[in-house]
């Protein structure tokens, strides 16, 4: 198992220590399309802390039909992760601290009922984490965000460089960002794990100085892979010098969180 860390010469440098905290990942094992195991979640951890993240935020799927977490289930499990992971002599140095669980909302036809319930998961107990569909777009998103903003919902729109009928439409993002939606690019996106699209459009984002956070969203060994890889990439190196980012806000306790 995880072959490719055995066979690979090549190990990750500490470059996202100026970040301190991975805000989007999926490791918690077993609720959605993330880490397969306490194992797997382990070693994608250890990569992470290489590239010298401090702290990370659990963010697992909550899409209808396909991953229909709730909550308490999620909590529970969070808890039972890190039980494990230390009976497991998983911990001090060698990976992140597990600082938190949240979760990364599809806004689709379930949301509704949630935005109704008012119940979610929020990092630092500050943002809620939303996501769109990767291949359809959905009319009425801006008002979906707008009765969050109502609720007092501080957004945080993941990985906007990857929804295709956004990339040639900026004006939609545009307006998003007037609306003070925070906007989060995907680590990965810069080293092209995605593809040339979303890669080009995280680089005029980043130019445009429209991201706020940067994040792993981390699954598996693959993307632990690729994340080694961007640790050694001169573009992102220079975009980590030349930017502010505010994930390590998410963990200052200066900061003031308005739910918990
Ligand atoms: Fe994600």
């Amino acid at each position: 198992m995880f072959e490719f860390l055995k066979h690979k010469p090549k190990t990750a440098q500490p470059i996202f220590e100026v970040l301190g905290n991975d805000m989007h990942c999926h490791l918690l094992p077993r609720v959605d399309d993330g880490s397969k195991s306490e194992e797997e979640t382990a070693t994608c951890m250890r990569v992470m802390r290489a590239a010298g993240f401090e702290k990370i935020f659990c963010t697992p799927h909550y899409q209808y039909p396909r991953f229909p977490n709730i909550e308490e289930d999620i909590l529970e499990r969070f808890d039972n992760l890190k039980l494990d992971l230390a009976a497991n002599g998983v911990k001090g140095n060698d990976v992140p601290q597990l600082a938190g669980i949240a979760g990364e909302y599809r806004i689709d036809s379930g949301f509704q009922q949630r935005l109704d319930a008012n119940k979610f998961l929020l990092i630092g107990g500050k943002y809620l984490l939303v996501e769109l569909s990767l291949h359809q777009q959905v009319m009425g998103v801006d008002q979906v965000l707008f009765d969050l903003q109502m609720k007092g919902y501080d957004i945080i729109l993941a990985h906007p460089e990857r929804y295709p009928y956004y990339s040639s439409s900026s004006h939609v993002l545009e307006h998003f960002k007037d609306m003070g939606v925070f906007f989060q690019v995907n680590i990965l996106s810069l080293g092209g794990f995605y593809g040339e699209g979303p890669r080009r459009k995280a680089f005029e984002m980043l130019d445009n100085g429209w991201i706020e956070f940067m994040g792993t969203d981390m699954h598996n060994t693959l993307y632990a892979q690729a994340l080694i890889d961007c640790t050694h990439d001169k573009k992102i190196e220079k975009v980590l010098t030349s930017h502010t980012f505010l994930n390590k806000s998410l963990t200052d306790p200066t900061v003031t969180n308005k739910k918990l």
